[in-house]
Order: structure tokens, then sequence, then C-alpha cells
């Protein structure tokens, strides 16, 4: 009775370090890693993270195109920009990127893409330039959800405090 009641609690304690490692793992995988400023930073080959910004920078260029272009009232330039930004701008990802992204960074940015589809269908089907702007600035906080949770590292190189 007494060595099985042992028995039970070491095998609950490493049951315990186990989901604690998970649980780690799950926030933190190997290429994650908490940084001073308290968001989490993704570490990518140089490579990848060049690509990376330039696809951000990409993203910016289709916001701005968007503000000036639903101002002038030219719904068309708005719809093909926007399509753009959608999920074609996603399909040339390599697996090696994707799987290094964590699950929470690939959904915020597919959500990303998805709402850029989202507003090239609204500016379609609408002459109002309040509707477009409207979206965009739902469409904003996917944006800014993942500015304030993650930055990139590069692999292998020490970490900036
Ligand atoms: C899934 C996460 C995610 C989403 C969604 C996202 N970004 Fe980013 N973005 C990042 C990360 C990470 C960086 C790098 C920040 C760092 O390392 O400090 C970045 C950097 C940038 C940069 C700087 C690029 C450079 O060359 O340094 C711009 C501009 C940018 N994002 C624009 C946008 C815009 C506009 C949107 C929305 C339409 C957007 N991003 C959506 C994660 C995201």
């Amino acid at each position: 009775m007494k060595l099985g009641y042992k028995i039970s609690l070491i095998v609950n304690l490493v049951l315990a370090m186990g989901l604690g490692v998970v649980a780690y793992m799950i926030v933190f995988p190997p290429n994650v890693e908490p940084h001073a400023d308290g968001r989490s930073v993704v570490l990518l080959s140089a490579d990848e993270r060049n690509l990376v910004l330039g696809e951000m920078r990409g993203l910016l260029e289709t916001v701005q195109v968007v503000i000036e272009a639903a101002t002038e009232g030219d719904m068309e330039t708005v719809s093909t920009a926007s399509t753009a930004a959608g999920m074609v701008a996603a399909e040339g990802e390599s697996a090696a990127l994707l799987g290094k992204l964590p699950i929470e960074f690939m959904t915020l940015g597919m959500g990303a893409h998805k709402a850029f589809d989202a507003l090239a269908l609204t500016a379609q089907g609408t002459d109002d330039p309040l509707v477009v702007l409207g979206e965009l600035g739902g469409l904003l906080n996917s944006c800014t959800n993942c500015h304030s949770g993650y930055r990139l590292g590069i692999e292998g190189e020490d970490k900036e405090e």
C-alpha cells in the first residue's frame, strides 16, 4: 500500500513535469524565444527573415494604395491591390519557413491574408469609401496584434536584449 502510494506519487510528479515541458514547448518551440521587450522572437534564417520583412513592406504598400484608391472612389484598384495581398500572396511560402512559425503567428498571418480577400469582395460590391476604410481599419488589428506579440531574429545569433 505504502509502496503503491510512493509509486503513484512519483508517476504523478513525472507526468506533471512532462506537462510543464510540453506547455513550455507550445509557448516557446525550439525556434522561438522570449525577448526582453516582452515579445516572442521567431528565429529564422537571414534569407527567410528578409523575405518576411519584404512581404511586410508589401502589406504596408497595399494599405497605402487601398486608402488612396478608396478616397478617390476607385474600387477597382482597391479590389486588385487587396486580392494581391490575399491568400494568393501566401501560396509561395516554403514548408520549411511555415514549419518554423508558431501556430498563433501563422493563424494571425493567414487571418490578415483572408481579410484582404474579404476586402476585395467588399470593394466589388460598394461605391462607399467609408465602407472600405472601415473594413480596412478592422483589418489593421491583425497587423497590430501580431506586431505586439512577435519580432523576428536570426537563428544562431547571440540574443540581443
Ligand atoms: C503574423 C504576424 C504579422 C502580421 C499579421 C503582420 N505583421 Fe508586420 N511584422 C511582423 C513581424 C514579426 C515583424 C518584424 C518586427 C521586428 O522584428 O521587430 C513585422 C514587420 C513589419 C514591418 C517592418 C518591415 C521592415 O522592413 O522592417 C512593416 C512595415 C509591417 N510589418 C507591416 C505590416 C502590415 C501593414 C500588416 C497588416 C496588413 C502586418 N505587418 C501584419 C509580423 C506580422
